[in-house]
């Protein structure tokens, strides 16, 4: 017999082989619900949500955290890649914040070890927000009706750099989307799917996307090569995880995107190549696992992974503190 080597399926045996013990945990699924979030600190999530929404803590007071995680639109923007500070346009293409606790770390290639860690990185960096963390707090510090809310978030009217991105954090452990039909379906009701979906669901598992996206949030909890049978072409420079890591092993290794709302959250990709839920499953096929999908398998996957959209989260926009006369006016 002819000894064919299959790089890729080699791969998906070591990725599987854990992944199996973990099934057996898990009640057999390797998908599990999502928990509703459980809110530690109530009046510290309030402010988080006020600064998430707030373009004061950027240079141009014109861009905030919302204007590229927009939870009108499932916390993204929709944009192949963002545009930030003076119309420029970023490298990358903006993740999800909804589910982003899940995350293993934040950012593509993992750079951030936590939510709070990310948060500081926006408001300083010369392409988003353009702001420094000094001339935010100074900002912050000067509207008078901020200082009722870290006062009864954290006990003082202080506005530290560390209050506010601590803040930020507490408000994205809130943004998690539970109750997707496919939740409830895993938890037992069978009329949640119908035929299609569930058959979709059938070879997610059997072609083996979910040794990649699995667990509650359907990824988000590894790093993966992206290109593991077939080199993917991609049009942006980022090379992923070898950035923090300097191991050439981690070039090209993004982290697994978690596939929660992905119906929301086109374009796709981390140089949102993909315009379409079709393409990306296509795309995901052939570099990931060397298999061409049929129109109607292609179909059946996508009309899957449309079931885990969830209850998006759900609150009054918050009404933020007017300026004081001191407060930084926009800068171009
Ligand atoms: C990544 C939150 C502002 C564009 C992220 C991630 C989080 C986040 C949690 C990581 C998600 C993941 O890895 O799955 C925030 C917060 C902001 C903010 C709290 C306000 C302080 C912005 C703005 C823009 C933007 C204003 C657009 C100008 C991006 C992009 C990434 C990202 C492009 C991916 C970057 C990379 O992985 O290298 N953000 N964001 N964000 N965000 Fe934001
Ligand atoms: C990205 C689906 C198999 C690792 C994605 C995305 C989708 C998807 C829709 C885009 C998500 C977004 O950008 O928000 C699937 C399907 C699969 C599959 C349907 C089975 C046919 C795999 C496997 C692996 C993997 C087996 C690991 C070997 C990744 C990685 C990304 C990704 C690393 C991000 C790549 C990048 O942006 O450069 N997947 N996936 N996937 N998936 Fe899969």
């Amino acid at each position: 017999m002819k000894f064919e080597f299959k790089p890729g399926l080699a791969l998906l045996a070591c990725l599987l082989a854990p992944l199996s013990a973990a099934n057996a945990a898990t009640g057999g699924e390797p998908i599990q619900p999502i928990a509703p979030a459980r809110v530690a600190s109530p009046a510290t999530a309030e402010l988080g949500k006020m600064l998430f929404f707030d373009p004061r803590l950027s240079k141009s007071g014109f861009i905030s955290c919302n204007s590229c995680h927009n939870l009108s639109m499932g916390g993204s923007d929709n944009l192949k890649s963002s545009i930030g500070h003076g119309w420029q346009k970023g490298p990358i293409n903006a993740p999800t914040v909804l589910n982003s606790r899940f995350n293993l770390a934040q950012f593509w290639d993992g750079r951030a070890a936590d939510l709070k860690a990310q948060a500081g990185g926006p408001i300083a960096n010369p392409g988003e927000m353009a702001y420094s963390h000094e001339l935010a707090v100074n900002t912050l510090k000067t509207i008078p009706g901020y200082r009722g809310a870290f006062k009864k978030a954290f006990g003082s009217d202080e506005v530290t750099i560390d209050r506010v991105t601590q803040a930020i954090a507490t408000f994205e452990e809130t943004l998690v989307t539970p109750d997707s039909r496919f939740d409830k379906w895993l938890k037992g009701d069978k009329k949640a799917l119908t035929a299609d979906e569930l058959a979709g669901y059938k070879l997610f598992k059997d072609s083996g996307c979910v040794a990649c996206h699995n667990g509650p949030a359907v990824g988000g909890n590894s790093y993966q090569k992206m290109g593991v049978v077939e080199p993917y072409k991609a049009s942006s420079p980022a090379e992923g995880r070898v950035a923090v890591t300097g191991q050439d092993a981690d070039r090209f290794n993004f982290k697994v995107p978690t596939l929660r709302n992905v119906e929301l959250t086109y374009p796709y990709f981390h140089d949102g190549a993909a315009n379409t839920l079709p393409e990306a499953v296509d795309t995901m096929g052939r570099v990931q696992l060397g298999r061409k999908f049929s129109a109607e398998e292609n179909a059946r996957i996508v009309a899957f992974l449309k079931t885990l959209t969830g209850k998006q989260p759900q609150f009054a926009m918050p009404i933020l503190p007017p300026s004081a006369d001191a407060t930084p006016r926009p800068k171009p």
